[in-house]
């Protein structure tokens, strides 16, 4: 194999990768254009939950968690690459431009967070009583802030205010019948489609100080939520400088850096946009952390039971959000 050749098949592969990528209600909002040893990220605009997410931020933000899941398998296999973030001659939804570099040398973080990729999952189940430890919770401050953003974790005293917020925007939200449309019609998808949150992974209700964003209106939620009482868990807010697009891809690989470093220290994870889908609450957090920047994301970690005990999560199959210049489907 040349060495072009060998670019181009690690290319293949962590765009592969980057589709375990996790995404707002699993839309997997993402076109994938291989041309050699170059590759571009688009968004996928037809999936952009209008009523959820009218400005397009949680699906930039998606993007930007793909974009890092495949910056992390390349440098993983010692691929150098050079990220071109909303180059200017391409069209608006045009996220990324990647080029393929010399060698790289791939450090301990970064072989970590490519390992994490498969395990990661969404868990909404309570977590346990065991603290997270002071030195991890640093590390995910330090990857977050590696990616140009600021990871809050709010002190025990924060959760009230937090917990009240995220429940306002509940509330605001569920009342609001296009809401609840688009909310059925993305947990309820037909087999063919490989995307949207099934119910299988809705969590039945427990007693815990922030229950997790409603996803089975009217069906049976799959879940038993195990023993766990989120006493343990921590809840943090991502924050970015710009609420613009830069600033979402910039948001969503810092908060892929997050969960895969949180999974690679055997937390759970579980993201929270709902707060940050209403602009009241999404100003409470703000006000809540004191700060000018702009929350983009919540996350809530903990050790959780076996990720292993998780049902299945459907990705779209890699035919439909790849398309190569050598299959004449990209341009
Ligand atoms: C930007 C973003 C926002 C999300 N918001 C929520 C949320 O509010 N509540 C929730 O339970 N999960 C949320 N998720 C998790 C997705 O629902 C989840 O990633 C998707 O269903 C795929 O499942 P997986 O993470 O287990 O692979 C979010 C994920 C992303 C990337």
């Amino acid at each position: 194999m040349t060495r072009s050749d060998a670019r181009e098949s690690a290319l293949t592969a962590a765009v592969r990768a980057a589709l375990h990528a996790p995404s707002v209600f699993n839309t997997q909002p993402w076109q994938w254009h291989l041309d050699g040893d170059a590759a571009e990220l688009y968004l996928d605009s037809d999936r952009r939950l209008e009523v959820v997410d009218p400005l397009g931020r949680l699906m930039t933000v998606s993007c930007g968690v793909a974009l890092h899941h495949a910056r992390m398998a390349l440098a993983a296999e010692g691929q150098g690459v050079l990220v071109e973030r909303r180059p200017a001659d391409g069209p608006p939804t045009l996220v990324a431009r990647l080029h393929m570099l010399l060698d790289h040398e791939p450090t301990d973080d970064e072989r970590a967070m490519y390992a994490a990729i498969p395990c990661r999952r969404t868990d909404r189940r309570p977590y346990s009583d065991d603290p997270v430890p002071g030195a991890v919770a640093a590390g995910l401050v330090a990857a977050a802030r590696r990616e140009g953003a600021v990871l809050h974790i709010l002190r025990p005293d924060q959760v009230p205010a937090f917990a009240v917020a995220v429940a306002r925007a509940g509330d605001l939200e569920m009342v609001d019948p296009e809401y609840r449309g688009e909310l059925i019609r993305w947990t309820n998808r037909p087999p063919w489609s490989n995307d949207g949150v099934p119910p299988t992974t809705a969590v039945r209700p427990a007693l815990r100080a922030i229950p997790p964003r409603e996803f089975s209106l009217g069906v049976e939620r799959g879940m038993h939520p195990g023993s766990g009482t989120d006493r343990g868990a921590l809840f943090a807010i991502l924050t970015v400088g710009r609420d613009d697009e830069t600033g979402w891809i910039h948001g969503g690989e810092a908060l892929s850096a997050v969960l895969l470093t949180a999974t690679a220290k055997g937390l759970a994870t579980a993201p929270i946009s709902d707060v940050i889908e209403v602009g009241v609450t999404r100003e409470a957090v703000r006000r809540l952390l004191g700060t000018a920047r702009h929350p983009y994301a919540a996350i809530r970690f903990g050790y959780g039971a076996p990720a292993t005990d998780l049902p299945a999560v459907p990705r779209r199959p890699a035919h439909e959000v790849i398309a190569s210049v050598d299959d004449g489907r990209a341009r």
